[in-house]
């Protein structure tokens, strides 16, 4: 039986796209079924994708007498997938907030579908702050983005903003429908958040760690089809679904439920900000106000470097978060905690980072090779960070294992 997908069309110039897009769609073999908003018919029929798909559009007003009345639910029913092409600022908008006040988003809200979305509008709208922090909402919650590119735009402008071209969002649907378990049986164990420390029953010493890269990190390893342990200190954002939930919010609680968990792992991916002291002997009870105060730190273990030591072909990768002299700074700590690869970020940047939905790093792996990782979601960044790890993976199961190596 033919896969179906669901595409919704929005009211863009590229709506034409969408044309060529479903007939590829579904020259690949899938069943399309077409979903159009109001403004979308401004800048195609109905018709059109009638004639393409076989099948009726669902289009947004609501049903009059006489028609079917749950179109909004039945309509995806037995799908795989959503894909919302071209997407406006609006449906982004709308879909972030939950709006249902057509057929096709209520259709959106209830079908339960994985949802991906190729964004199409003017460069100052796709920058604009809210229409970042929905799209950052949205793959938060799993939404998946192709594009958009950049090039001239319909409106004379030459910027971000186009929507990415149709055979590359067909390869994603694709990949996404069938090849995308590429880490099925692997076991990737992921540390995220900021440790705290106790200073008395009240007051702690932190960071300023979100916890969304290595949510990112888990949640994609998990879509992927790997096995999961997610590592957690204090995170502001959603746990990731589909994962192993370990809680560990202190240094020392770290290095413990990372120690327990690292010999059952293939992959190790630490972004977790682990506390680099703690207070030798926090107070049983609140402390009391005083003219000053000083505290008596001690070091908290370094996880990564001790861990490292027993990595056999495991693969084991850090993060560094540096203010200044980056990839310096990264690349001493790729060697100093015999890492194999490193993401390096400059936490001085308010637009990615520490708190931030998108992040912009460098990637250095120990056998020298240097990759720029674009400003990009979270998850686009995790995956290319996983992509890394795989293939260093894979390479090393060509290899005899150091231990055995050793004992020959
Ligand atoms: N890390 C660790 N154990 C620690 C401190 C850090 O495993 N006690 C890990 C982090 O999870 C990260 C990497 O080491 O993957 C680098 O962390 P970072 O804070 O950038 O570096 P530090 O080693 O703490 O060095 P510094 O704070 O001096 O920059």
């Amino acid at each position: 039986m033919k896969d179906t997908i669901i595409l919704v069309v929005t009211g863009s110039v590229a709506g034409y796209k969408a044309a060529e897009l479903a007939r590829n769609l579904a020259g690949k073999g899938l069943r399309v079924k077409v979903a159009m908003t109001s403004a979308a018919e401004k800048f195609v029929t109905p018709l059109t994708f009638e004639a393409l798909t076989g099948g009726p559009v669902l289009r947004a007003g609501f049903p009059q007498p006489g028609e079917e009345p749950m179109a909004h639910i039945n309509f995806s029913r037995g799908a795989r997938l959503a894909l919302i092409a071209p997407a406006t600022a609006d449906i982004l908008g709308k879909l972030a907030h939950g709006v249902a006040d057509d057929s096709v988003l209520s259709m959106l809200l209830a079908c339960g579908l994985p949802v991906m979305a190729a964004p199409a509008m003017n460069t100052q709208m796709y920058k604009h702050p809210a229409v970042q922090a929905n799209i950052a909402l949205l793959a938060e919650r799993g939404v998946e983005f192709v594009g958009p590119t950049s090039g001239a735009l319909a409106c004379g402008e030459e910027g971000e903003g186009k929507m990415e071209d149709v055979e590359t969002i067909t390869a994603a649907v694709m990949k996404r429908l069938g090849g995308e378990r590429d880490l099925a049986g692997m076991r990737v164990l992921v540390t995220a958040g900021g440790c705290r420390e106790p200073i008395d029953p009240v007051r702690y010493m932190g960071n300023r760690s979100s916890g969304k890269m290595g949510a990112a990190v888990a949640r994609m390893a998990a879509r992927r089809g790997a096995q999961v342990t997610l590592v957690a200190a204090h995170m502001e954002t959603h746990l990731p679904e589909g994962v192993a939930l370990v809680r560990a919010y202190t240094g020392m609680e770290m290095r413990d439920a990372v120690g327990d968990a690292f010999p059952r792992c293939d992959i190790l991916v630490m972004a977790a900000a682990v506390t680099d002291y703690r207070v030798e002997h926090p107070a049983g009870e609140k402390v009391k106000k005083k003219d000053s105060m000083s505290l008596d730190l001690i070091r908290n273990p370094d996880i990564l470097a001790s861990v490292a030591l027993e990595k056999g072909n495991r693969v084991v990768a850090g993060f560094a978060a540096e203010t200044e002299d980056h990839l310096a700074a990264g690349r001493k700590k790729l060697v100093a905690k015999n890492l194999d690869m490193i993401v390096i970020n400059d936490v001085s940047r308010g637009d990615i980072g520490f708190g931030s939905d998108f992040n912009e790093a460098t990637l250095l792996t120990r056998d020298g090779r240097k990759m720029e990782i674009a400003r990009a979601t979270k998850d686009s960044v995790a995956n290319a960070v996983l992509d890394e790890a795989a293939a260093i993976w894979r390479a090393n199961q060509g290899r005899k294992k150091p231990e055995a190596a050793e004992a020959s």
